[in-house]
């Protein structure tokens, strides 16, 4: 008996630039894989600032609520217009306090880790000094402040994530990065709260990092890590850093997840260089799919998924120009859905 696979409603952001040429491709092989998901289309960003007059249209918001995922490609926000970034307004609005980066590496592209790199960077995502509160700068301009807020409430859901997500996904280690030693009072209150969770989980390593030496170890011997958990600013950077050690933005995948919704993306941008040429590289939104399959309970399609980026790379079929190749976005998804289905 064939099984018919579970029915899942998800809000679909085609985004700006390359955002629609590489959604589009990413759609056709999903299609290609039929898992049943239905797509509600909806736009923020400049289509929605240029159709409705509004960059994050109410109509948007109320689809996300309703179906609690959104698969979102890069979107362009405005200089000088509204808020200052689109996607920190959707955290913030959402509550989407785990920031979960991937960093694997992979065959054929032009990353200094090839092989050997297979981690991920768990970030907080709702405060710390990334926020930017209560900044300020004294009227004659020689001072500047920022408050800097950690809570127990905050450190404990994300150190409690990162623990689940190992515990989910058979990882051995999460690795706690601070800067106890010098913010005793924030990064104090992160390390002490994530002492406290760890010793839930005794059936996972759990090992403490100073935040600078952390930064050295990534790039000498990043193999040692498995789940790294951090407060905002440090996985800002460092999630960053191990996008580069496994070959760049073209490969990075992102998801942004709260108790209530989830909003899956590549981390780069929307490319306004390329966009309209057909050429851009589809693999970190398609990485951010399988990110979403994982998070439906769809694992097996998630491997899937990943298994046949990894074989079309390996192949070096049709892969797009960032990559070294002479394929386009559409072919590359292409040969990617033809190994996926
Ligand atoms: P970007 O990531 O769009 O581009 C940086 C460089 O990487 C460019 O040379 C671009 O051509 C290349 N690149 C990016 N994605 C690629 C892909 N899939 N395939 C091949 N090459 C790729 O960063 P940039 O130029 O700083 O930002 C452009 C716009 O994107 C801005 O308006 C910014 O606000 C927005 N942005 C949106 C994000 C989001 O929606 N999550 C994240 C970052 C930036
Ligand atoms: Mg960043």
């Amino acid at each position: 008996m064939t099984q018919t696979p579970a029915q899942h409603t998800i809000t679909v952001l085609k985004g700006d630039g390359i955002g629609p040429e590489i959604m589009d491709a990413a759609l056709y092989v999903l299609d290609a894989m039929q898992l049943g998901l239905q797509y509600e289309f909806a736009d923020a960003g400049m289509t929605a600032l240029e159709k409705v007059g509004e960059l994050l249209p109410a109509a948007t918001m109320d689809s996300i609520r309703k179906n609690r995922i959104a698969f979102k490609s890069p979107l362009t926000t405005p200089v000088g217009e509204g808020f200052s970034s689109i996607n920190v307004e959707l955290r913030k609005r959402f509550d989407l306090y785990a920031n979960v980066r991937p960093a694997k590496s992979f065959p054929n592209t032009k990353s200094r880790f090839p092989s050997g790199v297979d981690l991920i960077t768990v970030r907080e995502n709702t405060e710390g000094a990334y926020i930017g509160e209560g900044q300020m700068l004294s009227e004659d301009g020689e001072t500047a402040v920022l408050t800097q807020k950690v809570t127990r409430r905050g450190s404990e859901r994300i150190v409690r994530y990162a623990f689940e997500l190992a515990r989910r996904t058979g990882r051995k280690k999460v690795t706690v990065v601070h800067k106890a030693n010098i913010l005793k009072s924030t990064s104090g209150l992160f390390l002490k709260t994530a002492r406290t969770v760890a010793a839930e989980y005794p059936d996972i390593q759990c090992n403490e990092m100073i935040v600078d030496n952390c930064c050295m170890q990534l790039v000498m011997k990043p193999e040692q890590f498995d789940i790294i958990v951090t407060t905002n600013l440090f996985g800002d950077i460092i999630s960053d850093l191990c996008a580069g050690l496994v070959g760049g933005l073209g490969l990075a995948p992102g998801a942004n997840i709260g108790t209530d919704a989830a909003i899956f993306e590549a981390v780069h941008g929307s490319a306004p260089d390329i966009a309209g040429k057909g050429v851009a590289n589809p693999c970190a939104l398609l990485l951010a799919a399988a990110q979403m399959l994982d998070h439906l309970g769809m694992t097996d399609k998630a491997a899937k998924l990943r298994e046949a980026i990894i074989a079309t790379l390996e192949a070096k079929d049709s892969l797009t120009p960032d990559l070294g190749g002479e394929g386009n976005t559409m072919s590359f998804a292409k040969a990617i859905a033809s190994r996926a289905v």
